[in-house]
């Protein structure tokens, strides 16, 4: 396994590996890796075969985190990750700084920035406004250096992936984005680097956010089914999201330390809020727990 620092030297080895005719499958991460992304490098691994190149990059890119983020507090550890990488079969860590990334920024000469206008508008883009914009610019660079044909994406961050395919999409990126499961814990709750910041109370009662799609899951199973003959009052299938709404508030408010910063249910491609909520929808939400917020989604 190779360890690349800067940009040049990764995309001079992808344009190599482009010439060699080697498939290369990119898993973009901040770092601090969990199952959760050795699973996306098995997927990444499966899409380009035992001859494929598989590209980890390790980057905490700060444009995605406003001022009052936990950029300098976010996890680091840059030694175990390159051992789990190696044994998970990552060929390449791709491992760039700041200072390469966004040379000059601090003096206000980066001013190159990608911009998504519809999908980022609600959901985490209405609670981070300035977040997608970090995102959809990185991970355009991360492209131009490794030069995936596929990079895969995990399901955690739905919004992320589905934005990132629009813009691969309206960018013309000859490249295939590929959106993994979401990886849990035992007890449900979905794994996540910021998983550490949790103290043990907490972090029993982060699990409301499993529960809660449990909970919004079981509702819209017991709704009449799509096509079933309408009721006299001419109400349409599904459950109202108003109501799912109000039982997943109830289910954090019970929790002490826990407060909701949205809970959506929406159609899953183009990231419509839905009124009736019907099996195949989504529910998408963000819910503090003590200082540490966590996403999470499901299908219904
Ligand atoms: O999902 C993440 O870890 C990040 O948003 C990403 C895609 C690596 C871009 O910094």
């Amino acid at each position: 396994m190779r360890i690349l620092r800067f940009p040049r030297t990764m995309q001079r080895e992808a344009q190599r590996w482009q010439r060699q005719g080697l498939r290369v499958g990119f898993v973009p991460t901040m770092g601090y890796l969990h199952e959760g992304h050795l699973s996306l490098v098995r997927e990444a691994r499966r899409q380009v075969g035992n001859r494929g190149i598989v590209v980890l990059s390790i980057y905490v890119n700060p444009t995605q985190f406003a001022p009052t983020e936990d950029l300098s507090k976010y996890p680091r550890d840059f030694a175990q990750d390159c051992r789990l990488c190696r044994e998970a079969g990552v060929d390449v860590i791709f491992a760039p700084t700041d200072a390469d990334m966004y040379a000059g920024r601090d003096a206000g000469e980066y001013t190159t920035y990608v911009v998504e206008e519809g999908l980022t508008r609600g959901l985490e883009g209405g609670s981070r406004p300035t977040h997608f914009r970090g995102v959809t610019t990185v991970v355009a660079k991360l492209f131009h250096c490794v030069l995936p044909e596929v990079s895969v994406f995990g399901a955690k961050d739905w919004q992320q992936a589905a934005v990132v395919r629009r813009m691969v999409k309206d960018l013309q990126f000859p490249i295939r984005i590929v959106v993994a499961p979401t990886t849990r814990e035992s007890d449900g709750l979905a794994m996540s680097s910021r998983n550490r910041y949790l103290q043990p109370a907490e972090r029993a009662q982060a699990t409301v956010l499993w529960r809660a799609q449990q909970w919004a899951r079981r509702e819209v199973r017991k709704a009449r089914p799509m096509g079933r003959s309408k009721p006299s009052d001419g109400s349409p299938a599904g459950v109202p999201a108003e109501a799912l709404r109000r039982g997943v508030e109830a289910l954090v408010g019970a929790c002490p330390d826990a407060r909701l910063d949205y809970v959506e249910f929406i159609e899953p491609e183009t990231l419509r809020p839905v009124e009736w909520v019907r099996r195949g929808c989504r529910i998408v939400l963000a819910v503090f727990v003590g200082r540490t917020r966590l996403i999470d989604n499901g299908a219904l």
